[in-house]
């Protein structure tokens, strides 16, 4: 696989099989994804790794915060801009819209689509899952290195068949997260990552999500 299968074939994967992700793989790929470039080769990337019992420990936790507290954490840092203009509005929607039609979850049952996202929270039942954090002192530089390093990473995954789905939606409990990990202070949470293996029979996995034309994003200045 080169480099654009990689691109075009990475989507994100919602259902995944109960097959678990080798660690000497993720280890390896996490160091591949190292080879990622940042400005002053800072490296800001942290990230943390769950599976097996620790993954399920975490999931037990989670679902007990929500059982108890569904209220968010304070915000560390705004998921998207408030209020969000267009496109993005519209690019926003119509992921949605497309997912949940793949799902026959209609816009007015909103008990499914609530209990659709909450599957957000224990990581799509995936076998595997990442928390990426850039430190507090660092700016919006960094925080695109870090993109940088999580791409990177999604990419080799699927070159080596396993699917992922960044989720920012952990960045609403960032406090149950770092308390379970047990982060160093003036950690920020961007996000976490579900990874494993596709269940190929779940319709919602072949979401082929919309891209704008490159004249729409990219101005070409020749003369
Ligand atoms: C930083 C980041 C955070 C995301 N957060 C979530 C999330 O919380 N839940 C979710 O289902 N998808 C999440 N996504 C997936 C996006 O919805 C998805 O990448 C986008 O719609 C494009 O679709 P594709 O990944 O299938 O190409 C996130 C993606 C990124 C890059």
């Amino acid at each position: 696989m080169d480099v654009s299968d990689a691109l075009r074939l990475r989507n994100s994967v919602r259902v995944f099989r109960d097959e678990p992700v080798d660690m000497t793989l993720l280890r390896d790929l996490l160091a591949q994804a190292g080879r990622a470039p940042s400005g002053g080769n800072l490296q800001p990337w942290r990230v943390y790794v769950l599976a097996g019992a620790a993954i399920e420990r975490f999931r037990t936790t989670m679902a007990a915060r929500l059982e108890t507290n569904p209220e968010p954490d304070a915000a560390d840092y705004p998921v998207y801009p408030d209020p969000l203009d267009e496109p993005y509005r519209s690019h926003r929607f119509m992921v949605g819209e497309d997912m949940y039609r793949l799902l026959n979850i209609t816009r007015e049952d909103k008990t499914a689509r609530r209990a659709w996202f909450a599957r957000n929270y224990r990581f799509f039942d995936a076998p595997c899952a990442l928390f990426f954090f850039v430190e507090r002192s660092m700016g919006p530089g960094q925080w695109a290195d870090l993109g940088m390093f999580e791409q990177s990473l999604m990419l080799l995954l699927k070159q080596h068949g396993l699917d992922s789905c960044a989720q920012a939606c952990w960045a609403r409990y960032h406090r149950t997260v770092e308390d379970f990990l047990e982060t160093p202070d003036g950690y920020i949470l961007h996000c976490g990552m579900a990874i494993g293996y596709a269940d190929e029979d779940a319709a919602v996995n072949s979401l082929v999500s919309q891209r704008m034309a490159v004249d729409e994003y990219c101005q070409f200045m020749e003369s």
